[in-house]
């Protein structure tokens, strides 16, 4: 069953009913101030930081599931009847409900007794604000008499702080209002510059900001008394909950459309002219008035809304395919693409699962999310990547997780978990292959954030690459410290007291426990390292690497093999972990796709065993699970893996992040077909049909899909932030598809289904516009190379000597 379809031309997702499964969500904004907004118009705005610049407040898991949000009444004057046309919280029975959700934009409307209402939702480009673009339509024969009203709840101090610390907070809300303008400045007399404002471009009939009145004290958002009454009160706040309501009255003649503007913003004073008057308390509006004035005249919201679209149309346009399969096609020209900038710019802080205030930047998801975003925005990428490498450690290792507004390491979360540092050596090579920037290289970059102590990124590269040889295991594999890539594979935690967290319980330097997955991870970044020593400048380094990633491969070979797969690790005690002689978790994911990735076991037949294991006994209709047989109950040598019923998350759910993995590792093996058929069983347009079972948004990935232990497989959860998304994206079209940067040119070898008779490409690439066509003429993956018409040995495309922006490539499979 399905609650909407794509709207493939306009790049929109478009939600025919407001009760889908779980709220289907959106981002507003890509730059500094961002929104999340579901179907039904929940949601909430923060600049930059979710927990420490929340602009609105949100209450997770709550009843209803998304209750608060950008709301709009509608209320009819004759009758008192009153509803949202975003449907939340009344739930009344609305006719032509739409949601569009589209590329940083999301419009939400419906009919109601002949009056239609519509609200476009987006954050112009470079602004900090976001703009609700309310349309209003009397389609009865008569005039009709309306009152319209906004609602937001304002939080702009610490989430954190927000939804545990009443007795301050319900005393310092503050608010002023100045010609219809709604400004909330709680905390703005101490250390605050900021304040968040909420304008309207219709003339008020009135405003609240104090929730209790608007809403009525034993009153929900489902019946705020002054909608309810048709007249705002006019409340100033103090204390309590500041909230922005307008209050607009209007009579629209038959067939008449009237638009209204709200306009919601973050705004900094600098810090000796906050006031005005200096010595009042008043906040000084000079600097913030061009701006609101700007916003209220809706020829410059349209042309922002256009700036907008060209933005995202220019961003999509660097790589455009046309396959066989529309699913493909999709997830690659549009929607993977749009949510790798939204994994891009909150990791994985906030989204309906990730309440914004846990997590900062993860320094493993960040360096991952590259892959799927950097040639979107290099620059961008370009400052992630400084950013995070200024968070490492000396050591070469690495804080777990950094703050995005202070951009400083997280120490309640700390270190030690062994894979992070090789995630940079990753990010790092896939900025480079995109860009060919070599200066980055030289970069000077502190340590632990320390002035004093920069040193040029290749340094970080290099103590990132010795941070794994200095921490070497009795069988010579990598040490896993507090967990590897699974974040619930914790060999060094053995707690055995609720409620403390296994990644942070133990910080006990475990001498023993060993991860094969980092010894893989450690293959790849040997070989990225030397081909990044080769080309810049450090040719003389580029061996030594070599030699340790051969090394560590014959370990892996030696010590990491099980006989039909890859062992998973080593735990405290020296036993199997992912052996065939563990009773429970026999064969686990992350190897079987890692190690091959790395390329190992694609000579002697090894990766072949491996994936045939894992079609055996991992493989499901709904993805492949992370492994078998499940845990069945908790095991305290094993840790928080362990610690989930059987088929959820780690302990055998469907763990979206590292099929591609797999997927990859089957087109490195050259089997098209495999690669394809698995990427589809998590391609989430191409589980649209079955959105019943797989509740998320099927236009974006969740982070888990049930197992098939679980009483619900095939369900999705924890949607938009991943690493799915940039490492599917990778995998379909660097992988599949075969398009990949490489340092020398962009390197076309495709791996597709048999069956496809070939597909087309567009992608810019360093400044080049390659034109890019494949044709199948045999059943293999051997390429054939034409470019602009004259044949050329192997399969690297080299940037046109003469300057040309335009090339022509002809890519014949045998
Ligand atoms: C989550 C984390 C990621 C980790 C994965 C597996 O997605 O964000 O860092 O690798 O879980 O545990
Ligand atoms: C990862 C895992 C999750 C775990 C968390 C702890 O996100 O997916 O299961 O609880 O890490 O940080």
């Amino acid at each position: 069953m399905q609650y909407g379809y794509f709207d493939d031309k306009n790049r929109e997702y478009v939600i025919t009913r407001p009760d889908t499964p779980l709220p289907w969500i959106n981002y507003l904004g890509c730059q500094a101030y961002f929104g999340i907004v579901s179907n039904t118009a929940g949601g909430y705005s923060f600049y930059r930081d979710a927990r420490l610049r929340r602009i609105t407040r949100y209450r997770y898991n709550n009843v209803p599931f998304d209750l608060g949000g950008r709301y709009i009444y509608v209320r009819d004057d004759e009758t008192g009847d009153y509803w949202l046309p975003s449907w939340q919280p009344t739930h009344s029975d609305l006719e032509q409900y739409t949601c569009r959700h589209g590329m940083g934009y999301s419009t939400i409307g419906s009919k109601r007794r002949g009056i239609s209402a519509s609200t476009r939702y987006f954050v112009p480009l470079d602004e900090n604000l976001e703009i609700w673009q309310f349309t209003l339509s009397n389609e009865r024969q008569t005039p009709a008499a309306l009152s319209v009203f906004s609602a937001i709840e304002f939080c702009l101090w610490d989430a954190q702080d927000d939804s545990t610390n009443f007795q301050r907070n319900f005393s310092i809300g503050e608010v002023e209002i100045e010609d219809g303008v709604i400004y909330h400045k709680t905390e703005y007399r101490e250390r605050r510059d900021h304040f968040a404002w909420f304008a309207c471009s219709a003339e008020l009939a009135g405003f609240d900001t104090q929730r209790d009145v608007f809403l009525g004290p034993t009153r929900g958002w489902d019946r705020p008394a002054a909608v309810e009454r048709g007249e705002s009160f006019d409340s100033v706040a103090h204390g309590w909950a500041p909230i922005g309501s307008h209050h607009v009255r209007l009579v629209l003649q038959p067939g008449e459309t009237r638009q209204i503007l709200f306009v919601l913003g973050y705004h900094e004073n600098p810090k000796d002219e906050k006031f005005d008057p200096p010595e009042s308390q008043i906040v000084n509006k000079k600097t913030v008035k061009p701006v609101i004035a700007r916003y209220l005249i809706p020829a410059n919201v349209d042309e922002a809304f256009q700036k907008l679209r060209t933005y995202w149309d220019g961003l999509l346009d660097i790589c455009q395919v046309t396959t066989p399969d529309i699913h493909t096609d999709r997830m690659v020209n549009v929607w993977n693409a749009y949510q790798c900038m939204a994994t891009f710019n909150m990791s994985r802080s906030a989204s309906f699962y990730e309440s914004g205030i846990g997590r900062g930047l993860g320094f493993r998801d960040s360096n991952q999310d590259l892959l799927g975003f950097v040639h979107m925005v290099p620059e961008r990428a370009r400052e992630r990547i400084l950013d995070l490498a200024a968070t490492q450690l000396p050591s070469g290792g690495a804080y777990h997780q950094y703050q995005p507004l202070t951009k400083k390491g997280n120490n309640d979360v700390g270190g030690n978990f062994n894979d992070d540092p090789h995630w940079l050596i990753v990010g790092v090579g896939a900025y480079l292959k995109e860009t060919g920037d070599w200066s980055i290289l030289d970069e000077p970059v502190q340590y632990d954030n320390q002035p004093g102590s920069e040193q040029p990124l290749y340094d970080h590269l290099q103590r990132s690459f010795r941070y794994t040889l200095d921490r070497l295991g009795p069988h010579s594999l990598p040490l896993i410290g507090r967990a590897d890539w699974n974040d619930c594979l914790n060999l060094n935690c053995f707690s055995d007291t609720p409620g403390q967290s296994f990644q942070t319980t133990t910080n006990k330097e475990g001498k023993v426990a060993e991860s094969v997955f980092i010894g893989g991870l450690f293959v790849l970044a040997a070989k990225e390292l030397a081909a990044i020593a080769r080309h810049s400048g450090h040719a003389d380094e580029a061996a030594g690497y070599l030699a340790e990633g051969a090394h560590m491969e014959e370990t892996v070979r030696r010590h990491g093999w099980d006989g039909e797969w890859f062992l998973r690790a080593y735990d405290d005690f020296g036993n199997k972990v992912g052996s065939k002689e563990c009773a429970e978790g026999k064969i686990f994911i992350e190897p079987q796709g890692f190690c091959i990735l790395a390329g190992i076991g694609l000579e002697d037949g090894l990766a072949r065993r491996a994936l045939e294991s894992v079609r055996k006994y991992l493989a499901t209709p709904h993805g492949i699970v992370l492994q078998q047989p499940a845990y069945s109950r908790y095991y305290l040598h094993l840790g928080e893996i362990s610690s989930y019923p059987p088929g959820y998350k780690e302990n055998a759910g469907i763990f979206c992040h590292n099929n591609p993995w797999v997927i990859i590792a089957e087109a490195m093996a050259g089997n098209g077909d495999g690669a394809h058929d698995y990427y589809s069983r998590i391609n989430p347009s191409a589980r649209e049909a079955i959105s019943d079972v797989h509740r998320c948004e099927p236009y974006v990935y969740a982070q888990m899909i049930a197992g098939r232990d679980a009483p619900t497989h095939g369900e999705a959860k924890n949607s938009w932030l991943t690493g799915t998304a940039a490492w599917n994206y990778y995998a379909i079209v660097q992988f599949i598809l075969g398009i990949r940067p490489a340092y020398d040119g962009l390197q076309i070898a495709p791996a597709i289904p048999e069956r496809w008779t070939g597909f087309r490409a567009v992608r810019r690439f360093r400044g080049v516009t390659y034109q890019i066509t494949v044709r199948r003429a045999g059943t293999g993956n051997a390429v054939k190379l034409m470019v602009d018409g004259q044949a050329v040995d192997g399969d690297v495309v080299r940037a046109p000597a003469d300057g040309r922006t335009e090339v022509v490539v002809g890519v014949t499979l045998e």
